[in-house]
């Protein structure tokens, strides 16, 4: 999705946003841009279609001075990703210059009013209709530059999170938001500002943080108190956050891409996520979320969870998890889906929210959704202080860290750690967990961060297992129980960076369709781990390979009988039912990147996808 950066100080203005717009390019992008108001008065604006790297080479020889600047990465909803479309866009005067993430829905309505009076557009996008809106407005009414921006977005319909620079006020960044991300960084002494999507470019030059609320505008002025107010200028009280940021946590700490990285990171990132919630000393798991809501949590009539992509995946694992651990009945919901089908959700019910970034839009909604009617929500986020955390009554963190590659890995991990965590600590309360399967179950999740090296080591027996497989044109995932979901996300992780199409299915269920699909063309995976439905899953491998389909299959260590079926095995180390996923996951996370590697695709990056959906 579209990222957003600013700086207003004393400091030169175009390093920062530069480094901030390669901060915020895990979100994806298609087009990048940058403007500078120099000291003599001057607007200077580059573009480029492509990297950051290319809009560098563009502004490359050119003024880039100033002490003050806009900047922008656009993920195109309004119009195609070409430099016309790119942002910062400029007002028809030529007097102000704007970044906006969002859409604006009512763009087609407001451009038709707008050239009835006499503006005329360069680009097809939205947000150059809202800055010719605040343009107008200002002209019209002599407004100063926050007032023509809070009259304008009384008259938008939509998402925004805007910066405006006027060239009449060379020291000032007018920023407001609604329902995308906008986070402020304030400098020693309010000498200087910085500006971002989210607080990862402005780590390392503080760490006060204020993240700006829905439909609240502020006033960015260098050596000047920072002014928020609401739409009706009504003064906000100013609440500055101090988020740590670890900057090395950003790096991509000697690996090819983040993507491998975040996949290498997972043992040490599993550690930190339990790390202070499972007390080995006290046998016990503690999550103050699950200390300070017992009541509403044990007391519960039933439980939803709402979430999108790999969240989603990670949702029908909780649910089996809740469901065998708290017999407390769970429904998984797309987020999407559930703001628009008028839930059955009330007071008694709680819903989890669950979102690595928690900034997607429709979970957000859901969540929005869910409190207006009464439910407690209970969020399970990646990104601290992010608009889901925020907007949750309670939650706990999963701490695994930024996580960039578009493709999610270690936050999947990191939420099904939680989920079992949480699974454990709210059955014992509960009483629907006896001490010693309670006990047995956090000496496993214990062991799991070390299983998942072991997995690790097997890197380059998967590197070479892949290179066999980047010219298949399909592929299809099975797994039954816990690894039915590990089967979703093995095919969504492989179509999402390697273009290859992927289906993940409950293994049975390929009797009834999919199997026509299976020829010896046709990669089938098995997840077919010892866990409970083992030996229902060797009757579907069986099926498949009669098949001729030809069987690659995930398998515990020291399995044989697959080893008789399948064209090629992957172990993983045995754990408990429960925990099947954390394990299985692995491999597929590896198939999916060196597939992609060798099709030589972008794969922290891949095409149309954004890290970060802020829009519905
Ligand atoms: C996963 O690899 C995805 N890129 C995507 O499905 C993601 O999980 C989804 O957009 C939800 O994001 P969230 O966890 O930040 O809410």
């Amino acid at each position: 999705m579209c990222g957003i950066v600013g700086y207003t100080g004393c400091r030169e203005a175009y390093p920062i946003l530069i480094k901030g717009l390669h901060r915020l390019e895990y979100r994806g992008y298609d087009s990048a841009g940058v403007a500078l108001l120099s000291e003599n008065g001057n607007l200077n604006i580059y573009k480029a279609v492509g990297k950051v790297s290319n809009l560098e080479q563009q502004a490359a020889g050119h003024d880039c001075s100033g002490t003050i600047g806009i900047a922008h990465t656009r993920w195109a909803t309004h119009g195609a990703p070409n430099e016309r479309n790119a942002h910062p866009h400029i007002s028809q005067s030529g007097a102000l210059t704007m970044v906006h993430n969002g859409i604006i829905e009512n763009a087609g309505v407001l451009r038709d009013q707008l050239r009835t009076r006499g503006f005329s557009f360069r680009s097809d996008t939205d947000t150059e209709v809202l800055l010719q809106l605040i343009e107008y407005t200002r002209q019209k009414h002599n407004l100063d530059l926050a007032s023509s921006v809070r009259a304008a977005l009384k008259k938008v319909i939509g998402a925004y999170a805007i910066a405006v620079i006027d060239k009449d006020t060379p020291d000032t960044i007018v920023v407001a938001r609604k329902s995308s991300p906008l986070a402020i960084g304030v400098g020693e002494a309010d000498s200087e500002f910085f500006i971002a999507s989210d607080a990862s470019p402005i780590a390392g030059y503080t760490n006060r943080i204020v993240y700006l609320k829905d439909e609240e505008v502020a006033v960015v002025r260098k050596d000047h108190e920072l002014v928020i107010t609401d739409l009706n200028a009504g003064r906000v009280d100013v609440q500055t956050k101090e988020v740590d940021l670890d900057l090395t946590m950003l790096d991509k700490g000697g690996f090819p891409h983040f993507m491998l990285k975040e996949i290498f990171d997972q043992p040490a990132v599993l550690r930190d996520c339990m790390r202070g919630r499972i007390l080995p000393a006290h046998k016990r798991i503690v999550l103050s979320a699950v200390t300070e809501h017992r009541e509403e949590l044990i007391h519960a009539k039933r439980y939803l969870m709402v979430s999108c992509g790999t969240s989603w995946h990670a949702a029908l694992i909780g649910k089996q998890l809740i469901e065998q651990f708290c017999r407390i009945p769970v429904e998984v919901a797309y987020a999407s889906e559930f703001r628009y089908s008028d839930p059955v959700v009330g007071p008694g019910d709680v819903v989890f929210a669950i979102s690595q970034s928690g900034e997607t839009a429709d979970t957000l909604s859901a969540v929005q959704m869910a409190t207006e009617r009464g439910a407690m929500v209970f969020g399970i986020v990646n990104a601290v202080g992010s608009s889901i955390a925020r907007a949750s009554d309670t939650g706990t963190y999963i701490h695994v860290g930024p996580e960039i590659g578009v493709a999610s890995t270690k936050a999947f991990t990191g939420q099904t750690t939680v989920l079992a965590m949480l699974a454990l600590a709210i059955g014992r309360e509960k009483g629907t967990v006896n001490e010693e399967d309670y006990l047995a179950a956090l000496d496993e999740l214990g062991q799991i961060p070390d299983k998942i090296s072991r997995i690790l080591e097997k890197n380059d027996e998967i590197k070479a297992l892949a290179q066999k497989y980047t010219d298949k044109k399909n592929f299809l995932y099975l797994g039954r129980g816990m690894n039915y979901p590990v089967a979703l996300e093995g095919a969504l992780k492989l179509k999402e960076i390697s273009y290859i199409h992927a289906e993940g299915y409950p293994a049975a269920e390929m009797k009834h369709g999919p199997i026509a699909l299976v020829d010896e063309d046709m990669p089938v995976v098995f997840l077919a781990t010892h866990h409970n439905l083992y030996e229902k899953i060797l009757s579907n491998m069986q099926e498949v390979a009669a098949r001729k389909g030809r069987v690659l299959a995930i398998v515990s260590e020291g399995d044989t009988v697959v080893r008789g079926i399948a064209e090629h095995v992957i172990e993983v180390p045995h754990t408990a039912n429960f925990l099947c996923p954390l394990v299985s996951v692995i491999p597929l996370q590896l198939l999916a990147y060196h597939i992609a590697v060798a099709k030589g695709l972008d794969v922290d990056q891949p095409r149309n996808l954004a890290k970060s959906v802020t829009v519905e």
